[in-house]
């Protein structure tokens, strides 16, 4: 898209963001050992599960060692639900939040102030990474409350000096409202919910390639290059890729820089990455594909050692920072759908339909079990009711995806397209998959 190489004022970044890479190692192992101490002497969980292990924190004098440690998965903080894991008394804790989860428990997340402010740099630092400034205005709809998008989004644009709207999410034709008003220059949403914002632009007959929006930081949930491609051309604006957890911090673990766009440089003088085999738990070295582990350097409420994210993807070395980078995630392991034996992940479809011109990005997935048989169903909008009104139009746009699903993904799928708002809308994480079986 943007044939034009872009550049931030490198004057401005962290000395750790530019460090060499012995620096940064050197860094990292100091920064380990004093957590992995502070985790076993102030969290019971760590204390025991180390213990079992076999290991003690000052058996630890490399980040290679770090592999002696066990894993900690989000069973294990359900488990010490809910302030079971927090390393600090609750007198020097100033914040909490909580992911909401789909078994009713909510996993809870504590911050003291120094990690407040840790969470503030890294998501300035990441908004400095998409080409923002003091100068910027930045629109925040990401949802505020337990939440971490809105707060986290909000401390980080103030704390680079950005004039912060604190919109949230919902209430579509507001945003828009403001968005024309007070013409904020980057906007910090999830992709799918930006989508739901240019169709109401749509509606209300505002160009938005005509406003000064330049950036938006998108995250939260995953999407493909191929949705970045669309987002941009719809907007007129540079599209970047945030990453982040709860568990972990909130958004700006990672981030995408303007000048390469080539996936989020994980901020690794705070979370040190790590790739393993989801099966086996073996370590896996770069440029494998496999699931993304954390263990936290400098956290204080609520320190992680080695982290199951659960979100897949792989390392790659630095290009705009010499900290390394993930590829764009390609989904969680918990939404991964076996269809008859093949492993679909719902970008894997998206990247497909987002080919075809008429069709929205906007689109569900529906499995059922029919005796023996998953039966996939993508329900998918086209770009205008006139298209979706014309019965030989749709069935020749379904008859194209469904051939394209099944030759790049592998599966055999029944399509619907629909019209115009058919499918439902989220105003933060889409949630693509109906699993019925
Ligand atoms: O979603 C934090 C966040 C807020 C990140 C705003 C970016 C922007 P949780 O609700 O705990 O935290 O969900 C974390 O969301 O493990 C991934 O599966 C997914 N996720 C987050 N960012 C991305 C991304 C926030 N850029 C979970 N690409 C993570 C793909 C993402 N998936």
């Amino acid at each position: 898209m943007n044939q034009t190489v872009k550049r931030i004022d490198t004057a401005s970044l962290d000395h750790l963001e530019t460090a060499s890479i012995d620096e940064l190692r050197a860094t990292q192992v100091k920064r380990l050992q004093w957590s992995l101490k502070h985790a076993y002497e102030n969290v019971p969980f760590y204390r025991q599960s180390f213990d079992k292990a076999g290991v003690h924190p000052e058996d630890v004098k490399s980040l290679e060692d770090l592999g002696k440690l066990p894993f900690t998965t989000k069973a294990d903080l359900r488990d010490n639900y809910p302030f079971g894991m927090f390393a600090t008394p609750m007198s020097d804790v100033v914040r909490v939040h909580a992911s909401s989860g789909t078994t009713g428990q909510p996993t809870v997340v504590g911050y003291t102030q120094r990690d407040i402010d840790t969470w503030a740099d890294v998501v300035a630092r990441s908004i400095r990474a998409a080409g923002g400034s003091r100068n910027d205005k930045v629109h925040v709809a990401y949802g505020y409350g337990l939440f971490t998008g809105g707060l986290g989004a909000h401390y980080g644009a103030e704390r680079l000096g950005c004039a912060v709207i604190p919109m949230s999410g919902g209430q579509t034709e507001k945003q828009v409202q403001l968005i024309r008003d007070f013409q904020p220059d980057i906007i910090m949403v999830t992709p799918s919910y930006m989508l739901n914002i240019a169709d109401e632009m749509d509606r209300q007959g505002i160009d938005p390639r005509e406003l000064p929006l330049r950036a938006g930081i998108f995250g939260a949930e995953p999407w493909t290059n191929d949705m970045r491609t669309a987002l941009e051309r719809r907007l007129g604006i540079d599209a970047l890729d945030i990453y982040g957890l709860s568990e972990v911090m909130g958004p700006g673990v990672g981030m995408e820089c303007l000048e390469t766009k080539d996936g989020p440089t994980i901020w690794e003088d705070h979370f040190y990455p790590e790739i393993i085999d989801p099966v086996t738990g073996e370590l896996l070295p770069d440029g494998e594909y496999g699931e993304l582990v954390f263990t936290t350097l400098t956290k204080e409420a609520l320190p992680v050692i080695r982290y199951r994210t659960r979100d897949l993807t792989r390392l790659l070395p630095g290009t705009a920072r010499p900290m390394r980078r993930i590829d764009k995630i390609t989904g969680r392991s918990d939404d991964m759908l076996i269809i008859r034996g093949v492993n679909v992940f719902p970008t894997q479809i998206e990247e497909q339909l987002l080919k075809i011109d008429q069709l929205s990005p906007h689109y569900e997935i529906e499995v059922t079990r029919q005796g023996n048989m998953d039966m996939v169903r993508v329900r998918v909008e086209a770009c205008s009711n006139d298209i979706a009104r014309d019965p030989a139009t749709c069935e020749q746009l379904g008859k194209r995806l469904q051939h394209a699903i099944k030759t790049y993904v592998g599966i055999s799928t029944k399509i619907d397209v629909c019209g115009v708002e058919e499918v439902m809308r989220s105003v933060g994480k889409a949630k693509r998959v109906k699993d019925l079986r």
